[in-house]
């Protein structure tokens, strides 16, 4: 079977990372990996990924673990194959820009733990979006991976990607990383990417990383390695495929038979993969057992498979299913429209969500959400084709539009941040970094860990798996998935009123107790959008200012900030006065008239669709 000539090609390990992500809705716990880590580490792998993405959030508000404690452990253990993480750029592992010096610090402290490997990635490809994280890994003596994230449109060409590839070469990466999170490229596409890449930068590893989703990553693997590419990632069988990476004992064979040595043995991965099949029947969440092997509609459309299922839910919640076909051949105009970013976290849930309220809105861009504004205002960076100025006018609104890096405009955030934690909650430094990314569920974490060791409540994810065996509640949700579910429900709650049709409170009530609270945005989303109070009966004259929804009435944008406009004070005409939020979109109301505005409604209280909330007379 083996070809007599030999070629080495490398194979990095997802399954402690990507694949239980994928699968489990990232529910390995510490002691699941220390158990299989030493023969993980002996099997030859190029690298181990094993941290970032999501498994940090999910190991402080699912397991109840230390993410930092992890790593430490992995580190311990696996002592010959360098571990790797995956870190959104200036997102690090949130969904927003966070400012400079903790970018700086979090790489610092992870290098320090143990991580080998940085796969530094941006949604947008934004080389600004990436500098500083990389720089930080070099800084503090990391392996910098840089990243193209993957996607086709008439503005992502093989030029785009070199191009892009230059410029973080320039940033002094170490290697190269394609990222096909959608599992859309082609073995066509990558043997052309992958080579026109080895050709403009000769000295520059160059790592494919992709998902079955399309059932086409093993093909796509091999015609990359053909074209140069020296590493590939691959899950260990029993966590292979599906909307995971392809199955790593397959990818061996695959590549021996065409004169590649990849160093790994077929009987150590045996081992290893008896392990996760047992650990499956205990780790895999009901929720996710039910997926189709492979997804061919990504075949026709490239939307990832992900974001179909969710539209279809947000859809059904409404009983507008049937216009799903609206909604796929919408997507790709509104994508257009908003400058063809890749379709991923959050630029997926941004165009997700509008292209949802372009259909059902019945107007297009007649609604905008707030993410949307501030995508098209600059805020997440630079669109890989610009938004045509009269629309982008539209888009944001009274937002001004930026052209800086995102985070030059964040001020310093750790030293802040470290005065917000009670000082009796604090064990080390790398609590300030877990609580600067994720506050609420640092937080949670921190107070659960303080309760003393015979009281403890119980550990979230034990609970699920006891709902699990009840088999009554759908279980884990991935944080990602969840807020695009959450974004979602805020629709399906807007919809219910825009069109006209009755909003079933139930049913947002249900799914709401299936959904895991969110990472920053998940403490504000909680408040309900239920008990709709009858409108006010205050009598007043002068011309009201109605809500345009269901949902919650507020005088000012968040904590802390000032009133939109005071109570008895005067307004201009068209000037917003006061939000009304549904769930997590944040709908700013205008004046309807100029004048002396009065309040009907308190800060903070439900109101329900036309419902009077001021008037000016
Ligand atoms: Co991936």
């Amino acid at each position: 079977m083996k070809k007599a000539t030999s070629k080495r090609v490398r194979i990095t390990d997802t399954t402690l990372r990507d694949a239980h992500q994928s699968l489990w809705a990232t529910r390995m716990r510490t002691d699941d990996i220390l158990q299989i880590a030493e023969a993980i580490d002996n099997a030859g792998y190029y690298s181990l990924e094993c941290w970032g993405g999501a498994t940090f959030d999910v190991c402080m508000r699912f397991l109840r673990e230390n993410p930092w404690e992890r790593l430490r452990q992995i580190k311990s253990v696996c002592k010959k194959t360098p571990l790797q993480m995956l870190l959104r750029g200036q997102n690090i592992l949130g969904y927003k820009h966070y400012p400079d010096d903790i970018v700086e610090r979090f790489v610092a402290l992870a290098c320090e733990n143990g991580m080998d490997i940085f796969r530094v990635f941006d949604a947008l490809n934004d080389p600004r979006n990436l500098e500083k994280a990389i720089a930080s890994v070099k800084k503090y003596g990391g392996h910098a991976q840089g990243t193209i994230s993957y996607t086709t449109s008439p503005v992502h060409t093989v030029e785009a990607y070199v191009k892009l590839a230059k410029e973080q070469e320039a940033m002094g990466i170490d290697s190269l990383a394609i990222k096909d999170m959608a599992g859309i490229l082609t073995p066509g596409a990558a043997r052309e990417l992958v080579g026109a890449l080895a050709k403009a930068l000769p000295d520059m590893p160059i790592q494919v990383h992709s998902h079955m989703t399309s059932g086409m990553a093993a093909a796509m693997y091999l015609a990359a390695v053909e074209a140069g590419a020296g590493c590939v990632d691959c899950a260990i069988s029993t966590m292979s495929s599906f909307s995971s990476q392809p199955p790593c004992e397959s990818m061996v064979t695959i590549l021996e038979s065409e004169g590649y040595d990849t160093g790994l043995d077929q009987k150590k991965l045996a081992e290893i993969n008896a392990y996760f099949r047992d650990l499956k029947a205990k780790r895999q969440p009901a929720s996710t057992a039910k997926v189709e092997p492979v997804d061919a509609g990504v075949l026709v459309h490239a939307i990832p498979g992900g974001m179909i299922s969710n539209l279809r839910s947000q859809l059904a919640q409404q009983g507008a299913l049937d216009r799903l076909p609206e909604v796929l051949e919408e997507l790709p105009k509104t994508r257009a429209d908003m400058g063809y970013p890749p379709l991923v976290t959050p630029t997926s849930q941004i165009v997700g969500v509008q292209s949802v309220l372009n259909v059902l809105g019945g107007k297009r861009y007649g609604m905008v959400t707030d993410e949307t504004k501030h995508y098209a205002a600059g805020y997440y960076g630079r669109t890989p084709a610009p938004i045509e100025k009269k629309l982008q006018k539209k888009l944001i609104g009274d937002l001004k539009p930026i052209t800086c890096r995102p985070a030059d405009l964040l001020k310093p955030g750790l030293a802040a941040a470290a005065k917000e934690i009670p000082a009796k909650l604090i064990k080390a430094e790398e609590d300030i970094l877990s609580y600067c990314l994720f506050p609420e569920v640092a937080l949670g974490y921190f107070k659960w860990r303080a309760q003393p060791a015979d009281a403890k409540d119980p550990i979230p994810a034990d609970v699920e798996m006891q709902k699990k065996a009840e088999e009554t509640v759908p279980a884990a949700v991935d944080p990602e998935t969840a807020k695009f579910a959450q974004i979602g429900k805020a629709f399906a709650a807007l919809m219910a009123t825009v069109g006209g049709g009755k909003l079933d409170l139930s049913a947002v009530k249900l799914d709401e107790s299936a959904l895991a609270p969110l990472p920053e945005t998940g403490a504000g989303s909680d408040k309900s959008v239920a008990s709709p109070k009858a409108a006010d009966t205050k009598a007043a004259e002068g011309t009201p200012v109605l809500a345009p929804l269901n949902g919650t009435f507020y005088r000012s944008a968040g904590p802390g900030k000032p009133e939109l406009a005071k109570d008895g004070g005067a307004v201009k005409s068209g000037e917003p006065v006061c939000i009304v939020e549904a769930m997590k979109l944040f709908n700013p109301i205008k004046a309807t008239a100029a004048g002396t505005i009065t309040f009907l409604v308190e800060h903070g209280k439900p109101v329900t669709k036309g419902q009077t909330l001021a008037v000016i007379a």
